[in-house]
């Protein structure tokens, strides 16, 4: 086993979505695959830029949040994490609830959650960190420990907005079949400036560049593919209609690449379209949550309104 492969990649899951995507009419490939070793540092350093207001914005807001938050009967019995993510949001609310007993980081990735469950552990001894090893975007089935508690869920970082909407309400509907009697504090992020939203996705830095590219060296790494990083351009797009920023990559020039043994042409300025992240405003996230059996109990944001924080419980 080589390092950098994953249990998904040896399968062939990998191999075969990734040549499925670029044989379409319109390549794509699903941002999921952004998140290898490298790619999940790089994503980390980008919470880190000045350009990039969603990690601090969301931050700032939950500070104040988790206040009024410490009264919902889950922050009494059993924090769930969507994703492992990052250490800072998390320890916000287990520094906020004291009297939570479980703490349970739901995560596709064996690796994220292995490091998030040792993170909590070291500084949480008292909690009892159950890691759950799944795809939450499907259905969840029994998870160990819950009907016996109450539960907070928590979903940060508007990861929500990487899924198509009918993709977002469903996953919120496996979440709430799942754990029915649940609360949930979800972080989404909001339309605003295009100018701010551009800069936010293609920082003056180059880290985003970074993260964009890094998919063609994964695919390079994993499936000796020959993409050639000079030829193909990362690129930030504000998509009014559908209300997100898309992440392309740009080729260059015309040019052909092989890929798991395929021969894959590309036009000069034809695009791979790479990842979606959709800015909601109150109504239509909303809506999304109403889809998806949950109604809205509150919701915060910060003075800008470029983020917003709501609480959901099931309908
Ligand atoms: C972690 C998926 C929410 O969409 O803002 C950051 C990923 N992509 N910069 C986002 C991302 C480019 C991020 N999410």
């Amino acid at each position: 086993m080589t390092k950098h492969m994953s249990p998904v990649t040896q399968d062939g899951t990998f191999r075969s979505e990734i040549l499925n995507g670029l044989t379409m009419d319109r390549k794509v490939i699903s941002s999921k695959w952004l998140y290898d070793d490298v790619g999940s540092h790089l994503f980390e350093a980008i919470t880190e830029l000045d350009a990039y207001y969603p990690t601090r914005t969301e931050l700032s807001i939950l500070e104040r949040y988790v206040k009024q938050c410490s009264r919902l009967p889950g922050a009494r019995g059993a924090l769930v994490e969507l994703g492992s993510g990052s250490s800072r949001k998390t320890n916000l609310l287990l520094d906020a609830f004291p009297d939570l007993s479980v703490y349970m980081p739901i995560d596709i990735s064996a690796n994220h959650l292995k490091d998030a469950s040792e993170r909590v552990r070291r500084a949480y001894p008292s909690l009892a960190v159950i890691p759950v090893a799944a795809d939450f975007t499907q259905p969840l089935g029994k998870l160990p420990l819950l009907p016996e508690l109450p539960v907070l869920v928590f979903f940060p970082g508007s990861t929500i907005g990487n899924f198509e909407k009918s993709e977002a309400a469903e996953l919120l509907k496996n979440v709430r079949i799942a754990m029915p009697e649940a609360t949930m504090i979800v972080g989404v992020d909001r339309p605003k400036d295009e100018e701010i939203l551009i800069e936010a996705y293609d920082d003056p830095v180059g880290v985003t560049a970074a993260f964009n590219q890094n998919l063609l060296q994964r695919i390079n790494r994993e499936l000796g593919a020959t993409f050639d990083l000079a030829s193909f351009a990362h690129r930030a797009i504000w998509n009014a209609e559908e209300s997100r920023i898309e992440m392309h990559l740009e080729s260059l020039s015309a040019q052909s690449v092989s890929v798991g043994g395929q021969e894959i042409s590309f036009r000069k300025g034809e695009t791979i379209h790479t990842e979606n992240s959709h800015k909601y405003s109150e109504d239509a996230f909303t809506g999304i949550a109403n889809q998806g059996g949950w109604r809205v109990l509150d919701q915060d944001c910060d003075g800008h309104g470029w983020f917003s924080v709501y609480t959901l419980q099931a309908l």
